[in-house]
């Protein structure tokens, strides 16, 4: 009778997560509809279609040594770049990971800000003992900061609001810029910031500069995210001077994407409402890594409750929300062992599930595959709209279109990955689709801020 009404939750949790072909084309549409809403007028779409600022894009001439913060993701990176110019190719890189202590994510912007300054002057102090640095122009910065923000410039924003699992109330508001440089100038750095962009931006900027196909940046990782390029003249809310390229790229921030049309269950709905964010980012806490394992979490302990399929366990782990990662469903799911032996180790390890049987084990596979199954649907979905907003989902001809993909989800879960790639392939038909490429951008986003900082430069005048 467990196993009957284990297989009950997971077979009401496998209906409602269905993404027939025809619900991602309308999402598709759906999608499109609200970037051209967001472009029209400010507040237009809950898809805000942010400016950049940023008008044109790598040409591969960038040149110098530029530093990249990057904040908002797994993890904080700071990272040196040495551009190399004309050969189109980075000479090269150090980076460093710090993992951002979490009580700073929902502390004060200044504890934030003033803890990423020392860890970049940590990290110029270090690289200065190993170099002699006969460089005495003002270091620049290309800064990434992976959240809504309103640019005033390509190096000012105030931030919209925080999202994934950052909230800090002091910072909405205000100009990130302004609070990394005084940040900076207590800890004694003498930087300049050149630019300030999303990591989807940085993103396209970092894939555009090998590809000249590359239509878009997108993030699938903790959180999830879309730049691409648009024609200014398409802007109808652009204000300022029209610039000469007569192209913006655009943060879509469309985490915030939403239609009545999802499927969502009841799962999804707790997970929202317990959220920092109730009620926002409603498409990113369907398809991102912070919020996967928290989905298969809830469906996990929902059998439990019902069934005892797990026995008469402790429930606390269980309930303890955000335990279950997304690196453990996707281990989990790849578990290829004939006894599902890595799934009981998870199990045990993260949740102190023990003596489960194999049917039991395979259940909880399903569980896995039905939420990121789901999220790799969504997320193709929302690709093809960005390719039929610009006239890039039928066939034509010989034009090529490369999508430029980051982040942990789509970089890590390889059924994901697949799923989605399948999935784009399913919605733009055979012929479409043979001129759409998906391709990995690893770290795209610590080389394009260098290289946005680059075509930023104070000094770009100087050495022309
Ligand atoms: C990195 C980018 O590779 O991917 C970051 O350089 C971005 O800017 C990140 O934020 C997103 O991935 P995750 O999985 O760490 O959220
Ligand atoms: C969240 C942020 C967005 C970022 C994305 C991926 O959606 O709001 O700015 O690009 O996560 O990191």
């Amino acid at each position: 009778a467990a196993v009957a009404m284990a297989e009950q939750v997971v077979a009401d949790f496998r209906e409602k997560c269905t993404t027939p072909a025809s619900l991602l084309r309308d999402l598709a549409s759906a999608m499109a509809d609200e970037m051209g809403a967001g472009l029209e007028k400010e507040g237009g779409s809950r898809v805000k279609m942010l400016l950049s600022y940023v008008d044109k894009l790598p040409t591969g001439r960038e040149e110098g040594l530029f530093y990249g913060l990057d904040l908002g993701g797994t993890n904080f990176r700071v990272l040196k770049v040495q551009l190399g110019g004309n050969k189109k190719h980075v000479v090269n890189r150090e980076s460093r990971e710090v993992t951002i202590p979490p009580h700073l994510m929902l502390g004060s912007s200044s504890e934030l800000f003033g803890f990423i300054a020392s860890e970049l002057a940590k990290f110029v102090a270090d690289e200065e003992k190993c170099a002699n640095s006969s460089n005495r122009k003002q270091r620049e910065l290309g800064f990434t900061f992976s959240f809504p923000v309103r640019q005033r410039s390509v190096a000012s924003g105030t931030l919209v609001k925080w999202t994934k699992a950052f909230s800090i109330d002091d910072a909405v508001g205000e100009d990130v810029v302004a609070e990394l440089q005084t940040a900076m100038e207590k800890q004694g750095l003498d930087m300049h910031v050149a630019a300030l962009i999303n990591d989807a931006v940085g993103t396209l900027a970092g894939a555009r500069y090998y590809d000249e196909d590359v239509v878009a940046g997108v993030i699938f990782g903790t959180g999830t995210n879309a730049a691409y390029v648009e024609k200014v003249n398409a802007i109808p809310k652009w204000e300022g001077e029209l610039p000469s390229s007569g192209d913006m790229i655009i943060n879509m921030e469309w985490g915030n994407f939403y239609s009545s049309h999802f499927p969502v269950t009841e799962y999804d709905q707790a997970l929202d409402k317990e959220s920092l964010n109730p009620g926002e980012q409603i498409y990113e806490k369907l398809t991102s890594g912070m919020y996967l394992g928290e989905i298969a979490r809830r469906v996990l302990l929902e059998m439990s409750l019902q069934s005892a399929i797990f026995g008469d366990i402790d429930h606390t782990k269980l309930k303890t929300h955000f335990l279950l990662r997304t690196p453990h469903i996707s281990a989990m799911h790849h578990d290829e062992t004939p006894d599902l032996k890595d799934v009981a180790e998870k199990l045990e390890e993260n949740l102190e599930i023990t003596g489960t049987s194999l049917e039991t084990r395979k259940m909880v596979v399903e569980i896995c595959d039905i939420v990121s199954r789901r999220a790799a649907r969504l997320a193709a979905a929302g690709v093809a709209g960005i390719l039929k907003k610009l006239g890039r989902d039928g066939p034509i001809g010989k034009q090529r279109s490369v999508i430029a993909i980051d982040g942990g989800l789509f970089e890590h879960y390889t059924k994901f990955r697949e799923c989605l790639e399948s999935t784009l392939d399913e919605l733009l038909g055979e012929e479409a689709s043979k001129s759409v490429a998906v391709k990995h951008m690893g770290d795209g986003s610590g080389i394009g801020a260098a290289l946005i900082a680059a075509s930023q430069s104070q000094y770009k005048y100087v050495e022309q």
